[in-house]
């Protein structure tokens, strides 16, 4: 079928969430994909940060196809030894003592929030249930994450929203300080924002609010759904900038894009979550483990994330080199590891569309940047045509 049958049966059958492009993928292998039409892309939104290891990484599809011909899923009744497996790999590589696993990352933070409270008001108060989140920051789309997600446009329409959250400005520690009171369960932040634009935060920030927490005995959540898994050229973002958290919320990139989630915790965190407290029927099923499992011991011994800070170094020095050639289009470059960001001056839909036209799939993020997340696969040849693609775009020069 062709794309412009496939784009009308989707304007009249789906519901129109997502402003789509006039796409449709249907093949992948590493960072290229191929749409319905046949027309090959580099893609560098690698599915919004998920396909770490690219499009059907051999090790991926072989877990997937003997899975899937074993067992696929069996309920959270059962010990599953996948579950068992990835959960302790992730203790291993990370602060963490306790994994809960669930589909997605809105989730994943839907649990960090549950337990931040269940935790808070085990430790304080019965009313000490307030989240406080920063400004220019995603969670979700549930009604507790999108209302943990401070901007109003993600809001709009989905009133009553829940309690119990306060917003305060990214990389501000003081704000945070004046914000927490005896009210307050625990500050959720991302150590770099994504959708948000790809803002970075000073350095010490993390840790100005990991003193915070600890001066007023509220817990720190580092929501890593975007940053963690390599992505910022350490296997957590928050590696770069030193304190650990005492919940860390991951999705996307572990299993590849078999949709999971990850809440983890400290056993002090993890313990107020008893059995009845919380559940799912799909969370950590054999078939989304044995997937991560496989991402994750991947990631580990080809030593991807120290890949992506080194093919990440090279993105953000063309990007920086093409910011000279264009000032006038380009307003700044910012970025760490293979997340990166341009904020531009024409409309970034014009952007996107340019580079798509010339075969080069990238994102947007926050009002007007230009996101790229290519797979942590990616080569340097793969990074040099990318950065050649977008200067043409951006020159306005033929495809
Ligand atoms: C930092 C962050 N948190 C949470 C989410 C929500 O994840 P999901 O779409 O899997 O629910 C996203 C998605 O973009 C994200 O970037």
């Amino acid at each position: 079928m062709d794309t412009k049958q496939l784009m009308e049966w989707s304007d009249k059958h789906l519901m129109a969430f997502a402003k789509r492009y006039p796409v449709a993928l249907v093949r992948g292998e590493g960072a290229r994909v191929w749409d319905s039409d046949g027309k090959e892309y580099l893609d560098f939104t690698g599915g919004i940060a998920v396909t770490a290891l690219g499009h059907c990484h051999p090790k991926v599809v072989g877990t997937m196809r003997e899975q899937a011909a074993t067992l696929l899923h069996v309920s959270n009744l059962f010990h599953i030894p996948q579950q068992i497996h990835l959960a302790k790999l992730l203790c291993d590589h990370s602060f963490a003592d306790r994994v809960f696993f669930s589909n997605s990352g809105a989730e994943a933070n839907e649990t960090a929030i549950k337990l931040a409270r269940k935790w808070a008001k085990e430790h304080g108060a019965s009313d000490r249930g307030d989240i406080i989140s920063m400004r220019g920051g995603f969670h979700g789309r549930t009604l507790a994450t999108v209302t943990a997600t401070a901007q109003e446009k993600y809001h709009h329409g989905f009133e009553p929203l829940p309690g119990g959250f306060k917003y305060v400005p990214f990389n501000d520690v003081r704000a945070v300080e004046r914000a927490i009171d005896s009210r307050t369960a625990a500050i959720l932040v991302e150590p770099i924002q994504g959708e948000g634009g790809v803002n970075i935060p000073d350095d010490g920030y993390l840790a100005g609010l990991r003193k915070l927490c600890d001066e007023a005995g509220v817990l720190l959540i580092f929501d890593e759904i975007q940053t963690g898994m390599g992505r910022t050229g350490t296997l957590w973002a928050y590696e770069h900038a030193g304190p650990t958290p005492d919940i860390m919320t991951l999705a996307k990139a572990l299993a590849n894009g078999v949709p999971i989630g990850a809440t983890l915790a400290t056993d002090d965190v993890a313990q107020v979550l008893t059995p009845g407290t919380h559940g799912t029927t799909f969370g950590g099923n054999p078939f989304a483990t044995a997937v991560g499992l496989t991402v994750f011991s991947t990631l580990i011994e080809e030593k991807l994330p120290e890949r992506a800070a080194r093919t990440g170094r090279l993105l953000l020095d063309r990007l920086r080199a093409l910011q000279k050639k264009h000032p006038s289009v380009i307003t700044d470059v910012r970025g760490r590891g293979l997340l990166a960001a341009l904020d531009v001056v024409p409309p970034v839909g014009t952007v996107v569309g340019a580079c798509r036209e010339r075969g080069l799939l990238v994102l947007t993020a926050g009002d007007n940047a230009v996101r790229l997340a290519p797979p942590l696969v990616v080569d340097e040849a793969s990074v040099e045509r990318g950065v050649e693609i977008l200067d043409r775009a951006l020159a306005g020069g033929g495809a």
